[in-house]
This record gives C-alpha cells, sequence and structure tokens, in this order.
C-alpha cells in the first residue's frame, strides 16, 4: 500500500483538531486496515512545564484533548476483525482504555517498553510526578475475534531499548506489530512514512522536519530498516 501523505505539514497553533485526509480514500487505501499503530499528541494537565510538547519555546507538536482523539473516524477505517495497538502515558492510562473502545476495540493485552542505558540498566532521566517513569505502555485492543498471528505467540510483551528524540518511539515496535498482526497497515500521527504501511498525521509527509529537538547522544532521522 501506498504511504501517502495525510494532512501535510506543521498545522497552525490553535488548528490540532481538524482531521483532514482520516478517510480511506485520502489514504491511498483500497481496503479497510487490518492494524493501526497509533502514538496520539496527548494533552496533558500541565501544559507549561518543559515536558510538555506544547512547551513555547521547545514548540514539538500541538496535542489533542483525550476526546477529540477518541472521536477520529478510525472505527470507519478498519477492518471487522482488527488491532489496534495504541501508545499511552502512565498517567493517561484510563484515557487510554476511552479512546480505544471510542474506536471500537476490545482492550485484550498491552506491551511495555523498558527504556534502558547503553549498559542495560534503566534510564531514569525521564520524569514522573510520583515515580520516575523509566517505562511506557501500548495497550492492545482487538475488534471482533482475532488472536494475534502465530509469532505472537511466541512474542513477549517486553521491548527493552533506548530513547531517542522527545516521545520518539522504538522502531522495534514496527516489527512486532508486523509479525503479529494482519494488514493492511495505518499508522496515526506517524512522524515518518514506511514502507508497506499507510501514514497519516501532520508530520507524516516525506519533506516534512519533525518539530522538536533530538536528545544529545541520540540518532535521530527517519527509522532505519
Ligand atoms: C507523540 S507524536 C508521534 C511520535 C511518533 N510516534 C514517533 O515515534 O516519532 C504525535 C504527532 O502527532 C502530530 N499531531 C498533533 N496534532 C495533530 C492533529 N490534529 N492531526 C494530525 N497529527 C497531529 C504531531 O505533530 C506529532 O508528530
Amino acid at each position: 500500500m501506498a504511504s501517502e501523505p495525510g494532512p501535510g505539514g506543521p498545522a497552525p497553533e490553535g488548528a490540532a483538531t481538524r482531521a483532514p485526509g482520516l478517510d480511506l480514500v485520502s489514504l491511498g487505501a483500497a481496503e479497510r486496515f487490518g492494524t493501526v499503530l497509533a502514538d496520539p499528541p496527548w494533552r496533558f494537565a500541565n501544559r507549561t512545564g518543559k515536558v510538555a510538547p506544547e512547551h513555547r519555546r521547545l514548540s514539538r507538536y500541538d496535542t489533542m484533548a483525550s476526546e477529540e482523539i477518541a472521536a477520529l473516524p478510525v472505527g470507519e477505517l478498519m477492518a471487522a476483525r482488527s488491532h489496534c495497538y495504541l501508545w499511552v502515558p502512565n498517567a493517561l492510562l484510563a484515557d487510554g482504555l476511552m479512546v480505544l473502545e471510542g474506536w471500537g476495540f476490545e482492550y485484550k493485552a498491552n506491551l511495555v517498553w523498558h527504556k534502558v542505558r547503553k549498559d542495560g540498566g534503566s534510564d531514569g532521566r525521564g520524569v514522573g510526578f510520583y515515580f520516575r517513569n523509566v517505562t511506557e505502555l501500548v495497550l492492545f485492543g482487538a475488534r471482533g475475534r482475532l488472536r494475534t498471528l502465530a509469532p505472537g505467540r511466541s512474542q513477549v510483551n517486553l521491548l527493552a531499548s533506548r530513547k531517542r528524540e522527545h516521545s520518539r518511539k522504538p522502531d522495534e515496535l514496527y516489527g512486532i506489530v508486523e509479525a503479529c498482526s494482519p494488514g493492511p497497515r495505518l499508522e496515526l500521527f506517524a512522524r515518518y512514512p514506511r514502507d508497506g504501511w499507510a501514514v497519516w498525521g501532520h508530520e507524516s509527509s516525506p519533506g516534512v522536519v519533525p518539530r522538536g529537538k533530538a536528545h544529545r547522544g541520540y540518532r535521530g532521522g527517519p527509522p532505519v530498516g
């Protein structure tokens, strides 16, 4: 499936709620998707702190209220039997479950990303109000009765890899999704085009350089492999 650009470049400030191009025709899809992976621009209560995506000076990306994310017409894009992988911040777990349901999926399981240092220990440079977060969660949901493909039965639900740019997720997840869940595949809120996937998001077009600064010491740029 062609990786058609979604809404194009970064939206102007305050234009976070529209969802242009989130339909099968604009996505270049000949049929409904078997799997969706999404990493939404969750809005936190504290929008001024340095870790907030919309911190004015760091200007990383616009955010959306959880209700806006849940209201996106994702269900209309998905096959009657399909899978959803949804990144959700630890503090917004309940919102993640609400979004999963809004998109027509039933929560089934989760995958945990453990952020590690070069020596394999926990990378404690993260944030957290109650605990220092060194993990992030991917909620896994199914629509209709659909188990994971055969490799899923031996796939452990833990990924351990190093952090990169702000909010950048590990590329290892793509391999897991491709092995465990059926196509065609769609990534929502994507930052880079990816072969074999339809992508949608403000920063998903090939010519768009994602906003935000790279972490010192981590490799940036489009996914490899
Ligand atoms: C959490 S980031 C995704 C990070 C990505 N998964 C990665 O690993 O690099 C959320 C993305 O959603 C985009 N975005 C924000 N508001 C949007 C909207 N209303 N419609 C489409 N994309 C939006 C942001 O520009 C940002 O690229």
